[in-house]
């Protein structure tokens, strides 16, 4: 090898730059928000926060030997405890499971799961636009992985009709660059004709879905047909974590086999009761739901027709609107920002050549001033 290890890294950040696609890590305290996937403003809700550190000091009072701050090594291993087998329970009934696994976040959740129960006989089956920590739990795995064309069920079943083995497919309720909801109801009918086993990523639904954030599965009463859900903590619910939902057998097959389980420091007991806390804050957001999906249909409606034919369709929180090309979608994204918005314009190759577009977030806390000011913009500088 002819050139230096700091010589590959120039070179590829200079590919990325000559592609208009170079990231940068920005901070923006000062602009409004319509970019976090603090949905419900759980994670800047100081009544929570509150809660939660009453909560820690009641338990560090009760009990002097427990380790709040850190874990102190793998779930295996010093990093079990009874609070997070108690919360484990307690979250896997809220969302009618029979049982959950908490990991550190969602990305270890999908890789742990996807590269755990994907061997050699196994195909999985995966919607075009699923989350890149599922692709990565895939490539850890040893199984066959076939793509199907977004939410297309006639393509699905194309590709359960020759799938080999045992065949599971993924896919998300919401997605998250798309903010579409899947045809879930279809995708469990095709998986029991076919026997397949159904994961469905419920990140973005969690604390969104109109009954009480429970996820899609829930709200079409699918649970029984779905083989795991995966509900992450670090979006609506404003904190951090994962768990894997589903029957006791996979919950100990994943102990037994999860490397991203296994192999890593658990959840500190005080991430866990920020978990807990904000699982009970949710049963208490009817109100705010209500206020978010009231502010979700307010922008959709002030948009002007033009921009409206590029808004892709989404009753969720996540709203976008292509803008092709990186330079143009940067462009309107600046505008915004300028204008004192926080607005992300998502790049190719996150997302399709052409299909670049802004990611705008909706949240309960959002003014109705503020999300009229922000299509007064997109309607004026659309297309410029
Ligand atoms: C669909 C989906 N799954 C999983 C994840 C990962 O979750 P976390 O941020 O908790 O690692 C994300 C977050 O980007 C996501 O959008």
């Amino acid at each position: 090898m002819s050139f230096s290890a700091d010589q590959f890294l120039s070179g590829s950040l200079r590919k990325r730059e000559e592609q208009n696609a170079l990231r940068k890590l920005v901070i923006n305290n000062e602009l409004v928000d319509f970019c976090s996937n603090d949905y419900l403003g759980f994670a800047r809700n100081k009544a929570l926060l509150n809660a939660t550190e009453t909560e820690i000091a009641s338990i560090s009072e009760k009990n002097e030997v427990l380790n709040l701050a850190g874990s102190t090594g793998s779930r295996l291993l010093a990093g079990n405890s009874a609070y997070a087998e108690e919360l484990e329970k307690k979250i896997a009934a809220f969302h009618h499971a029979d049982a959950g696994l908490i990991y550190n976040s969602g990305y270890d959740a999908n890789v742990g799961l996807f590269s755990a129960i994907g061997q050699k006989d196994t195909t999985i089956i995966y919607d075009e636009l699923i989350h890149a920590s599922v692709h990565d739990g895939i490539r850890m795995s040893h199984a066959t992985a076939f793509m199907f064309r977004h939410s297309d069920t006639v393509h699905l079943e194309e590709r359960l009709k020759v799938a080999q083995g045992l065949v599971y497919v993924a896919v998300e309720s919401i997605y998250s660059m798309d903010g579409d909801t899947a045809p879930l109801k279809q995708i469990a009918a095709l998986c029991r004709k076919y026997n397949a086993n159904l994961i469905v990523d419920e990140a973005h639904a969690t604390g969104v879905s109109t009954n009480q954030g429970r996820g899609v599965v829930q709200q079409l009463q699918i649970e029984k047909e779905v083989f795991a859900r995966i509900h992450t903590f670090g979006k609506a619910l404003g904190c951090h974590g994962a768990a894997v939902l589903g029957s006791e057998l996979l919950r100990s097959y994943l102990i037994n086999f999860s490397r991203a389980f296994i192999y890593t420091t658990a959840l500190p007991v005080k991430s866990l009761v920020a978990i807990n806390q904000a699982y009970q804050f949710l049963e208490n957001s009817h109100n705010t739901l209500l206020e978010l999906h009231r502010a979700i249909g307010l922008f959709k409606s002030l948009l002007s027709e033009t921009v409206k034919a590029h808004l892709i369709d989404s009753n969720s929180a996540i709203q976008c609107i292509v803008v092709s090309g990186n330079e143009n979608v940067k462009k309107l994204a600046l505008a915004l920002r300028q204008a004192g918005f926080d607005v992300r314009p998502i790049l190719s190759p996150t997302v399709p050549k052409g299909k670049e577009r802004l990611r705008i977030c909706i949240h309960s806390f959002n003014t109705d001033l503020e999300i009229r000011r922000l299509c007064e913009l997109l309607n004026k500088n659309y297309m410029r």
